[in-house]
């Protein structure tokens, strides 16, 4: 029996990310390779990147210098790169370091197999296409051991929104939405294998429009209610949304769809009209306000997160005001900020930039409010009746740890319930990144 190869992957950036690693383990699992958590003893390392913000590329040449001396110590050793750095960058990547031995963009991980076998051949392999062919279909997920209560799932991916600021639209291509019954089928075999929470994923998963049975299109919440109705398939959530897309028919799913989880990620990215417009974000600050107020109305307890950028081109300190009170009349339960980065090709790329001091020091100040709502809203979780899907042993001997139906961590002390067990809890504590329960 030969033993099997291992292969290394280091996962950068998004849930999507997360999802296409495990989806590229499988395709070469296929070809007899075997996870593993230590680098040192890999035959394949992959870097699965991402190129959103700040120096991304500069960060995947410099892990490729310190993974390059592997290779003195094993020969055989074949190093790769995969995600939105390697369809940015290409063939630069193995100029800029000799060592690469492959290159794959995330539109063509279903190829992986072949391009594993080239390597063996002693030569090295490179695709950033964007391939006609279905690589969902071609990476249908291997039957595997049992799997955790919480799964992602892509439906859909890239994006046709071209914000100034963003690569996706350039690294993950047009919208392409995958069809229902495909969908189906995955999340079936997810559950089969112990998995009670599924994570739709999609760059712009409210502008879902897959194929149905009938052949007719389907929108986000069709797509929850078919699924909705597999059994097994206990609690149901997604990101990222637009605010643009963001249909009547997915607020009515939240208002009765059950299994939907209360919890909405809606990125605004700022509050001020003049940076939304240079943005291209095709929407105002009140205009989201309003969509606030619809789903809010349809869902009195979601739980709303989103995402900011500060120190956008030309953004003033009045811009940045105009931030801080929409964060401060949304009032969010979860919001990530970041500092505008300039992604070459982008539009915003070549404006004027904000200086860099002064971009320190809103990011500073947007993540001091933030903070402050953020620990408000798990304050006012003590003393609630909630339920907790149960995730993993916790830190201390008889401790569970899972979430919360509003995502938030919750760990309970000498705690009966199984992994995958949805217990019903009351929350005593709240402390500063999770919750303290009780069974009741
Ligand atoms: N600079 C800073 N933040 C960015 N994001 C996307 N592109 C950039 C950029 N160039 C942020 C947005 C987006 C999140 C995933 O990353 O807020 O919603
Ligand atoms: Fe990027 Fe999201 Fe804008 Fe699409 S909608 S361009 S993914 S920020």
């Amino acid at each position: 029996m030969t033993t099997p190869k291992k292969l290394f992957i280091k996962t950068y950036g998004c849930q999507m990310n997360v999802y296409d690693s495990e989806r590229m383990a499988e395709a070469l699992g296929g070809e007899g390779y075997v996870e593993t958590k230590d680098a040192e003893e890999a035959d394949m390392i992959l870097l699965n990147t991402c190129h959103i913000r700040e120096k991304a590329a500069e960060k995947v040449y410099s892990e490729l210098g310190r993974i390059k001396p592997l290779k003195e110590r094993n020969p055989d050793l074949k190093i790769g790169v995969a995600g939105c750095v390697a369809q940015a960058e290409g063939e630069e990547i193995m100029r800029r370091q000799p060592a690469v031995d492959l290159v794959v963009g995330p539109q063509s991980y279903h190829r992986l197999p072949e391009m594993e076998a080239r390597l063996r051949e002693g030569k090295k392999a490179l695709d950033t296409d964007f391939p006609e062919e279905d690589k969902f279909d071609e990476l249908k997920a291997r039957p595997k051991a049992k799997r955790a209560p919480s799964a992602f799932l892509t439906v859909q991916e890239g994006c046709d929104k071209f914000c100034a600021f963003c690569v996706v639209p350039y690294t993950r291509g047009a919208e392409v939405s995958r069809p229902v019954s495909r969908i189906l089928e995955e999340a079936r075999a997810l559950i089969d294998r112990g998995v009670r929470e599924i994570t739709l994923l999609g760059q712009n998963v409210n502008a879902y429009h897959g194929q149905g049975a009938d052949g007719s299109e389907k929108s986000l919440a069709d797509l929850i209610w078919a699924l909705s109705d597999v059994d097994g398939l206990e609690r149901l959530r997604f990101t990222t949304s637009h605010p643009n897309d963001m249909q009547d028919d997915l607020i009515e799913a939240h208002r009765d769809c059950p299994k939907l989880m209360p919890y909405l990620h809606l990125p605004v990215q700022s509050g001020s009209d003049k940076i939304l417009k240079r943005m291209n974000r095709s929407h105002t600050a009140d205009s989201y306000l309003r969509l606030i107020e619809r789903i809010r109305a349809a869902r009195p307890d979601i739980l709303l997160s989103g995402d900011f950028i500060v120190g956008f081109p030309e953004e003033t300190e009045e811009d940045f005001q105009a931030t801080l009170d929409l964060i401060r009349e949304v009032n969010y339960g979860y919001a990530y900020s970041f500092k505008y980065s300039t992604r070459p090709g982008t539009p915003a790329a070549e404006r004027a930039q904000v200086d860099a001091a002064e971009a320190d020091d809103r990011l500073q100040r947007i993540q001091a409010l933030i903070t402050q709502q953020q620990q408000a809203i798990q304050q006012a979780m003590v003393g609630r009746d909630l339920n907790v899907l149960i995730e993993k042993p916790g830190k201390f001997d008889g401790q569970m740890v899972g979430k919360s139906e509003y995502l938030h961590a919750v760990h309970i002390d000498e705690c009966k319930a199984q992994i995958g067990d949805i217990l019903p809890v009351r929350i005593v504590e709240a402390k500063r990144n999770s919750l303290a329960a009780v069974s009741r």
